[in-house]
């Protein structure tokens, strides 16, 4: 593996953010015995019981990828389907490869096999140029952030998040009895003076100031926002002045595009620095993915963290999944490295011309959102900057049967003062009778504690927006949104009729 002993340590020591799982959980002691291996070369091993590859039914692996050497390579794939240009690379006992099979497909190590984690540390040093990281192979984000929660919560923890979060994440620490504090948003993603509001006033009753911050700085799910630089200097400041971890989830990283009024999103439009690039003090878990630049199934991704954080998530990755299959550690080192590999600048060329396709689908779906759903005058979509998701904010508050008052009449001056709740699952439940399935905000909701937050403006006000993609076919875009604006007529004026 990858020597963790040449990174500095970190600069500053962050190890009270620790759970006491973390601290209780001992280092596998077989896997401890299997690091000795590498004391000297040519170690005779009577230690493991790993099956000899001889006896693996499989002896060669072949990976059929686009190739990168067309200007557009994403475009060129798309089309010609079947015919189009492609690279193979492949992975054997008994070929010239990378990663040869005999390797990939034996027991590893936590951290990954050593040639797919220096894969992958290369794609974080190009864009990123981290200061004394590591980067651990893991199951894709879902698995990289459920790991960064278990390092460092709580039972009785409060972690931060936006106030609309990706809720098959968020859902996650419930069960380690840790909540959520939603921070404000607006459509440039987290508002830093909110998220430092609430750290300056928090109540030590509730128990310890949250100490992790789980955010998505780019193409937000749901709300497709983005951080500026400027956000997210801001952001890690605050986050440096209360000691506060953060945990970036950032898979739409390389789906950052020009504004919606340019043709196409150029190749040299550069990405926005990440949080991890700004970390100084290795307070930054990033977590990577190739689910939306590759394939979703291919279950495959990296956490980058101090080389501190990177022992404790190994130590949990040996006593619980175990490394990442073989198979797509083969193909990642086989990409960047192999003989026939894209390399990093094809990579770099893929992605880049992958987001110039999205921009194109951001277009056809803002634009068959102007031709169908805007002349409703009923809802707004948001045009997103980077990712899939576009939030479209539906106007309740031309419902006939909208309600501001609730609040005044039952007299609560926590409870919401609307039925914008109640309307939207009326609507939702409209979409699905009339075949469309749309997400609505209510899931990504993080409700908040009336006790101890400002309930002036409560998020059950706000529920009035749908999370819909630009990921699917042009038909799923029109259809879906006709059925949408269909729907809404349907629905605002069946009661003005029934008033009327
Ligand atoms: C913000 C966010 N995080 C994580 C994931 C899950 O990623 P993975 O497939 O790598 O587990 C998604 C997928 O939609 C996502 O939108």
């Amino acid at each position: 593996m990858l020597s963790t002993s040449s990174f500095a340590p970190p600069q500053v020591d962050l190890s009270h953010h620790l759970s006491s799982e973390a601290r209780l959980r001992k280092p596998n002691p077989m896997k401890a015995i299997w690091k000795l291996t590498r004391r000297r070369p040519n170690m005779v091993s009577l230690a493991n019981g790993d099956p000899h590859f001889s006896l693996y039914p499989i002896r060669r692996v072949e990976f059929e990828m686009a190739s990168v050497d067309e200007v557009d390579p994403v475009a060129s794939w798309r089309k010609a389907g079947p015919s189009a240009p492609s690279t193979k690379f492949v992975s054997s006992s008994y070929e010239p490869c990378a990663l040869p099979l005999q390797t990939a497909l034996q027991y590893s190590h936590g951290a990954g096999l050593p040639d797919a984690q220096r894969a992958v540390t290369e794609l974080t040093n190009f864009y990123h140029s981290p200061p004394d990281h590591v980067c651990t192979l893991t199951l894709g984000n879902s698995d990289g952030i459920t790991k960064c929660f278990r390092l460092l919560g709580e039972p009785g923890d409060h972690f931060l998040a936006d106030e609309f979060a990706f809720s098959s994440v968020t859902n996650v620490p419930f069960a380690q009895g840790i909540k959520w504090v939603g921070i404000k948003m607006d459509a440039g993603g987290m508002i830093p003076a909110e998220l430092e509001k609430t750290l300056e006033n928090w109540d030590p009753a509730r128990g310890r100031r949250p100490h992790v911050l789980y955010i998505v700085p780019c193409g937000q799910n749901p709300t497709g926002s983005t951080l500026s630089l400027e956000r997210r200097k801001q952001i890690y400041e605050i986050a440096q002045r209360f000691d506060v971890m953060i945990i970036e989830d950032d898979p739409y990283y390389y789906l950052q595009y020009d504004s919606p009024s340019a043709a196409t999103t150029s190749p040299d439009t550069p990405f926005v620095p990440s949080l991890l690039s700004l970390d100084v003090d290795g307070r930054v878990l990033r977590i990577d993915s190739f689910s939306k630049i590759m394939a979703p199934g291919m279950r495959l991704g990296w956490i980058t963290s101090s080389a501190f954080f990177h022992e404790h998530l190994v130590s949990y990755t040996d006593s619980s999944t175990m490394h990442p299959h073989g198979f797509g550690q083969m193909l990642i080192t086989e990409m960047l490295h192999g003989p026939h590999g894209w390399r990093i600048d094809g990579f770099d060329r893929w992605v880049r011309s992958l987001r110039a396709e999205y921009h194109r689908r951001r277009a056809f779906f803002l634009d068959a959102f102007a031709k169908t759903v805007a002349p409703t005058g009923l809802a707004r979509a948001n045009p997103p900057e980077a990712g899939m998701f576009v939030w479209i904010r539906v106007e309740i508050e031309k419902h006939p049967r909208f309600r501001a008052d609730l609040r005044r009449i039952s007299g609560n001056p926590t409870a919401p003062r609307t039925n914008v709740k109640e309307l939207m699952e009326e609507l939702f439940e409209r979409c699905l009778d009339s075949g469309l399935v749309i997400m609505p905000a209510s899931i990504f909701a993080l409700s908040a504690d009336p006790k101890h937050d400002d309930m002036e403006d409560p998020i059950e006000d706000r529920l009035n927006y749908l999370r819909a993609t630009f990921a699917g076919t042009e038909e799923a875009m029109e259809q879906g949104l006709s059925i949408l604006a269909q729907t809404l007529r349907e629905f605002f004026a069946d009661e003005i009729r029934a008033i009327a």
